[in-house]
């Protein structure tokens, strides 16, 4: 069943982390894939590192998902190459985490541009060529803080909890075409986002993980998989949780 050979995969932020993990399964299973990032020469080296390892056709652009131009830029670039994208993964998010008392309106500002209008500047670029094909799939990365919320996160939470209503709504618009639309919540993922955190925080938030550990960005990799594959074909609209039963 997990077999995109012919299908064209965007993931948003993905030189490294869980996009990248993203972009390298799809590749495994014969997708091409176009690699995003802010800076293009990262981009472009991911994307050449996967072509050669998998034979597929890949491409690595620069694009800064918060800037309305970089975007519209980097889909010239896209449509040049590729007749369109028929799979969206919006990966990409930042997080600019302090207490809410001390919280800047900047960082507030610049946490919404990158999680919230990201995604709804790379989304208004692939609809149209999925509506008119009649197929496409999104599948939006939120995060187990949006249904949860937590502390030093209120920007961070918010744009993931708005990432959910973004899915469902859009889920219901796109419905009569076949474009499905859903969502993943990782839990704790081991990628430089967490490398940040203290020792002694990682053990205490592995105590509220019943599976005892962080997960690897291949585990939430291959849940996006099952989301685009034939599968998943019924299922719209929806958030799938992926972390370790800590929610
Ligand atoms: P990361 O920080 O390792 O990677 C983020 C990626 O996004 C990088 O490739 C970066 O270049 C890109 N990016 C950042 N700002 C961008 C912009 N303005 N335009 C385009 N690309 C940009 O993060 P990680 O951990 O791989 O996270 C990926 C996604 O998963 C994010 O949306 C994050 O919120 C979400 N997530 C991560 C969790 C974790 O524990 N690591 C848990 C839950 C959700």
């Amino acid at each position: 069943m997990l077999n995109f050979e012919g299908k064209t995969v965007l993931v948003t932020g993905s030189t490294r982390g869980i996009g990248r993990a993203i972009a390298e399964e799809f590749a495994k299973y014969g997708a091409n894939v176009i690699i995003s990032g802010t800076v293009e020469e990262k981009a472009q080296e991911v994307a050449q590192e996967l072509a050669s390892k998998y034979g597929v056709k890949t491409l690595g652009v620069g694009m800064n998902v918060a800037d309305s131009q970089s975007v519209e830029e980097a889909f010239k670039k896209i449509h040049s190459e590729f007749e369109g994208v028929d799979i969206l993964v919006n990966n990409a998010g930042i997080t600019r985490d302090t207490l809410f008392m001390r919280m800047k309106l900047e960082d507030w500002q610049k946490v919404l541009d990158v999680n919230l209008t990201g995604t709804f500047l790379v989304t208004k670029q692939v609809i149209r060529y999925m509506t008119k094909k009649r197929w496409g799939r999104i599948i939006n990365i939120s995060s187990v803080v949006g249904f949860t919320g937590n502390v030093g996160q209120v920007n961070y939470a918010t744009t993931k909890a708005g990432l959910i209503g973004f899915t469902k709504s859009l889920a219901k618009e796109l419905a009569p075409r076949n474009v499905l639309v859903n969502a993943v919540a990782p839990g704790f993922i081991e990628t430089d986002m967490t490398a940040t955190l203290k020792e002694e925080i990682k053990e205490e938030y592995k105590k509220q993980i019943p599976l005892g550990r962080f997960g690897k960005p291949e585990e939430v990799a291959r849940v996006v998989l099952f989301l685009a594959s034939p599968m998943a074909d019924y299922i719209t609209g929806e958030t799938i949780h992926v972390n370790g039963g800590m929610y």
